[in-house]
């Protein structure tokens, strides 16, 4: 039987075992993915022992995902550009990481918003600085977008972020994030701003917005934020943060369980289900 979990502190909140949990059925694969709370400081002992209690691998969530790029001896080029991993497990007996979010983003927003071309777009605007924000940057100029402006909160975050990434990427205030907002032909928020119960609305004017620019949110509890609520009354294309979530835990199952695994409308609907129970 092969096994795989999420590790996290705390992990008690994660929806990857939903996600896998699905797809063991679906596939009907004798294997098991489980929560396990890892608290911080024991990340390092935890995955020195992983292959040792019988694990093929794991996802990481907060906080652990830079101590698991830094536990891992080979890492994608993905997970050393966002500085963090998600999805870990073994090659040749040497414990390999990834960061699933950047491919994750990308799949979804081809099947989402499949008129958007990104080796076509002159602009994006990245709203955010984090780890997501830094996957979702490292996609698309992958992926062959022009230029990017990144606003955020705290000014230094992004400037080091810009820098990383090098001339193509601009850093600007928050302030300007409306006039950056206008100019792109793709806006993600890459911010905790509009999730259920924590934050704030996320107040963007997108009025300038051209017709057929894509607004994509990171958010996905509720699975329509604010922002995606008035993309959607401007006729603009809304893409969600559920199928990204989806996408990027389709690399994983594949490496730990030896089934490239689908997203489909029954696993969404099933994920849907759970956000709405909580
Ligand atoms: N759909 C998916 O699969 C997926 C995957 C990964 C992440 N996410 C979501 O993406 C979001 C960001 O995740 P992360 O890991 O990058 O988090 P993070 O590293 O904590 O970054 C949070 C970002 O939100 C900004 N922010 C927080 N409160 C704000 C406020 N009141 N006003 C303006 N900006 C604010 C922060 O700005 P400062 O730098 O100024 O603090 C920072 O840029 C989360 O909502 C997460 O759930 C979704």
């Amino acid at each position: 039987m092969s096994k795989a979990c999420i590790i996290g502190w705390p992990v008690a909140h994660s929806r990857s075992p939903l996600i896998h949990g699905y797809w063991l059925r679906r596939y009907a694969i004798d294997g098991s993915y489980d929560k396990q709370p890892v608290p911080p400081g024991e990340v390092a002992a935890f995955l020195d022992r992983l292959r040792a209690q019988g694990f093929a691998g794991c996802n990481v969530t907060v906080p652990h995902k830079e101590a698991a790029l830094a536990a891992a001896r080979r890492q994608s080029p993905a997970a050393r550009a966002v500085g963090a991993a998600n999805t870990l497990w073994y090659e040749e007996g040497e414990l390999a990481c990834d960061n699933t979010d950047a491919a994750g983003f990308m799949s979804h927003l081809a099947a989402a918003a499949p008129a958007f071309k990104p080796e076509a777009c002159a602009r994006a605007c990245v709203l955010g600085a984090g780890g997501a924000a830094r996957a979702v940057i490292y996609a698309l100029l992958g992926a062959g977008v022009k230029s990017v402006a990144l606003v955020n909160r705290t000014p230094a975050r992004a400037d080091r972020v810009a820098a990383f990434f090098g001339p193509r990427v601009k850093a600007y205030a928050w302030s300007d994030a409306n006039a950056c907002a206008r100019e792109a032909q793709i806006l993600v928020n890459a911010t905790t701003l509009g999730m259920h119960g924590t934050q704030p609305g996320l107040e963007i004017d997108l009025t300038g917005l051209e017709a057929g620019s894509v607004v994509a949110d990171l958010v996905y509890v509720p699975l329509v934020t604010p922002l995606l609520a008035a993309a959607k009354a401007r006729g603009l294309v809304a893409v969600d943060g559920l199928g990204m979530l989806l996408h990027q835990a389709v690399p994983g199952f594949e490496k730990w369980f030896g089934v490239r695994p689908e997203v489909t409308a029954e696993l969404r609907a099933v994920l849907i289900a759970d956000i709405e129970r909580h």
